[in-house]
């Protein structure tokens, strides 16, 4: 909601046909500005277009801060760099549910409700059998997520007193159905959840057991998933969590609109990117290398290929996920003695030219997050078409969250954008009788 406190003094003037309007002015708790628009079609009749929402803000929102221009990311004030340095996943899903870190019994509390929800009802497991093999897991997540409704509707009806329930519910649950739809694409036996595990080692240990060889859990792999989930946990507006609001401001449940946030994801323009990015390092490793080729490629107009991992819609600077990123694959390779990866090595070059390019200095490019995820995913054993199922594991407390404060936002109403129609103006119905081809 957006409290009086943000509305300043000041008004923004703005003048059609030569009447003057003035609007409100709102300033957010960083200083970020912002021109109240709401009542500018009751006074002027006109709207506003913004194609793609580039300068659009749909609503105010305590999660996350993020300056695209200085590079800084925060969940609920805590710097990323410090979170991802100090804290396990669950703490800061805790901490972007609940608004505060937890204590030692609130993160107990926490990973014991996670432990409770950690299987999958039997009927839902039988649902693995009817995919094809060949499913990508994307599909799978999200039906599987817009089913727990029909498992579990006793709590839809009043969700916020049920949040923390919902929430761990849905957390401990995708990372089995992750895991599962995993093993079931092998054809392998289903692993199920252990109570002993941390969340982390809990999935790892549900993709890699095996009943023909030892597995031991990794301790460096649980922690560079860790840092992983916890860079990708909330990242404001951005297209699956504005899906997520989308949809659930129709007051759909909390379970059908983080499917709908799953299917917004999977787009290679936003959590498919890290897939694309080992597929394109691949492509110049197979190719012989010449990574150079690719840049002269994603500068050139007529070609449409562009350097993935590349880009941020709101990060005018360094993506600061990347560069944290981009020290744990150092150390996660070095650990697993695979610090001489050849797609690592083609990965920092291409970032090294480009960096130094006028192409991609005009236009703010630089590595975004999913330039060195791919790269660590890989060096763990998690397959190419698994790396949007872990984005997806990792947003999912940043989508609950918001979800959770566009329920309970009073300023809450239906997203229904207008548009400016630039089809046919009106005009006669023609029978089919008398319809010709040349009269269209
Ligand atoms: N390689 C080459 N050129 C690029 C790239 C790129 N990766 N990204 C943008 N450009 C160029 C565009 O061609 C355009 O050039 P022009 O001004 O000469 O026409 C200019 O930079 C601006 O690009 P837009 O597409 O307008 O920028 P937008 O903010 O709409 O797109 C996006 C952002 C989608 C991330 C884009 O940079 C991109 O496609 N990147 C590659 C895909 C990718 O890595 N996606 C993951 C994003 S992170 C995430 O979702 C978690």
């Amino acid at each position: 909601m957006l409290d009086d406190k943000y509305v300043t003094e000041k008004k923004v003037e703005i003048t059609i046909d030569g009447k003057t309007y003035y609007l409100p002015m709102v300033v957010g708790s960083e200083g970020e500005k912002a021109v109240d628009i709401r009542s500018l079609r009751a006074q002027t009749g006109c709207i506003t277009l913004d194609s793609g929402y580039m300068n659009t803000g749909s609503c105010c929102s305590k999660i996350t801060f993020l300056d695209g221009e200085k590079g800084i990311l925060n969940y609920r004030g805590y710097r990323i760099e410090d979170l991802a340095e100090h804290c396990s996943f669950i703490e800061v899903a805790y901490l972007l549910l609940h608004g505060y870190l937890p204590t030692v019994g609130e993160l107990n509390y926490f990973g014991q409700l996670l432990a409770k929800f950690a299987l999958l009802h039997e009927d839902m497991v039988h649902f693995f059998d009817r995919y094809p093999p060949n499913a990508h897991p994307m599909s799978i997540l999200s039906s599987m997520v817009g089913s727990l409704v029909s498992f579990y509707p006793e709590m839809v009806n009043n969700p916020l007193e049920n949040i923390d329930l919902m929430a761990s519910r849905l957390l401990s649950k995708l990372r089995t159905i992750a895991a599962f739809s995993y093993r079931k694409s092998l054809g392998h036996p289903l692993v199920y959840p252990r109570h002993d595990y941390s969340y982390c080692a809990n999935f790892l240990n549900m993709m890699f057991e095996s009943p023909v060889r030892p597995y031991e859990v990794n301790p460096v792999e649980v922690a560079a998933l860790n840092k992983l989930l916890i860079l990708h946990g909330d990242h404001e507006q951005n297209c699956s969590t504005s899906t997520v609001r989308m949809v659930g401001s129709a007051r759909v449940n909390l379970y059908a609109s983080i499917s709908a946030g799953i299917s917004a994801l999977w787009g290679p323009l936003h959590g498919g990117a890290n897939q694309a990015v080992i597929e394109m390092l691949e492509q110049i490793h197979l190719k012989g290398g010449d990574y150079k080729k690719y840049i002269e490629r994603a500068k050139d107009p007529k070609d449409s290929f562009r350097l993935v991992g590349f880009g941020h819609r709101v990060y005018k600077s360094h993506d600061p996920r990347s560069r944290i990123i981009k020290r744990a694959c150092d150390d996660v390779l070095s650990a697993m003695n695979m610090a001489s990866d050849p797609l690592l090595a083609i990965a920092k070059e291409l970032e090294e030219v480009a960096l130094k390019d006028e192409y991609f200095i005009e236009r703010n490019l630089y590595p975004n997050v999913d330039f060195y995820s791919g790269i660590i995913y890989r060096a763990i054993g998690i397959p190419m078409n698994m790396f949007t199922v872990m984005f997806a594991l990792g947003r999912l407390p940043g989508w609950i969250a918001h979800w959770k404060e566009m329920w309970d936002d009073p300023d809450t109403r239906i997203g229904r954008p207008r548009q400016i129609y630039t089809g046919p103006c009106q005009r006669e119905f023609v029978s089919i009788e008398e319809r010709k081809l040349g009269d269209r």
